[in-house]
């Protein structure tokens, strides 16, 4: 089975108003439909709306970088999954290092948004890696287990199926040290290994893993070379649609 090729592009706290729609604007008008291949804006909550709007009808769909877990109430500040789907967005990014390291969100956090999101029928996109000291401890592959065994934890198999990942090396995020194609490769094996152990071999050879973490366009062709790397999650280049439209037409 041919699994989806994934390119998203994660904005993070990143262009006014104007910004974000001339910059989903560029990517619209630049991408042409490719069967297989997802195109994802992860735009900043307050643009989402208007990115979504923008992106309707064209091959880029519109997600949201954050929301909390339950269905609405007293947590001033969060959005919720009901909102992030009313303002047109398909897909939610879970777990991002960011979120985990600068805002200290636990895999308990994780593992409740992943199942808020697919309650919701959000389109999931679940973040793990390891940290610097971690991989000069050899914990690397522990550290990358644990996390995606703990998010994906109580789910069905079919549930787990609707699950895309991004490995992404907290030491290669925004540090312009790629992982090289051989190290993403052995990491989204490895992956592929864990969800094997707990969902079978069917639904580990049908889930998109993509790589994050100083995906340029010069860098992109050499990872998406290898076999188990299914396409990219880019931060710093995703915020010029010619960078990021060089990344997604590497297929
Ligand atoms: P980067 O960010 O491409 O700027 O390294 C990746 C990410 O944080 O998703």
């Amino acid at each position: 089975m041919a699994r989806k090729k994934i390119f998203a592009g994660n904005w993070k706290m990143y262009t006014v108003r104007d910004e974000a729609l001339a910059l989903a604007r560029g990517i619209v008008d630049g991408i042409t439909d490719s069967p297989g291949r997802a195109v994802v804006v992860f735009a900043p909550a307050v643009h989402l709306r208007e990115v979504a709007a923008l992106c309707a009808g064209s091959a880029v769909m519109a997600g949201a970088q954050n929301m909390y877990f339950e269905k609405e109430g007293a947590f001033t500040g969060e959005i919720s999954p009901a909102m992030v789907k009313d303002a047109g967005a398909r897909w939610i990014l879970i777990g991002h290092s960011e979120r985990r390291h600068v805002f200290h969100e636990t895999d308990d956090d994780v593992r409740k948004k992943l199942r808020a999101a697919l309650s919701e029928g959000l389109f999931p996109m679940v973040c793990v890696g390891e940290l610097l000291d971690e991989r000069e401890a050899g914990r690397s592959e522990d550290v990358v287990r644990v996390q995606t065994e703990r998010a994906l934890e109580g789910l069905s198999k079919n549930e787990a199926a609707a699950v895309v990942i991004a490995y992404e090396p907290v030491w290669a995020i925004g540090t312009g040290k790629v992982a090289t194609p051989e190290i993403a490769q052995s990491m989204h094996r490895y992956i592929r290994s864990v969800v094997a152990a707990k969902f079978g071999e069917a639904v580990a050879a049908g889930m998109p893993i993509l790589y994050g973490g100083s995906v340029k366009p010069d860098n992109i062709a050499g990872l998406f070379a290898m076999e188990d790397i299914d396409g990219a999650l880019v931060g710093g280049a995703s915020l010029k649609a010619a960078s990021f439209l060089d990344i997604a037409r590497v297929t």
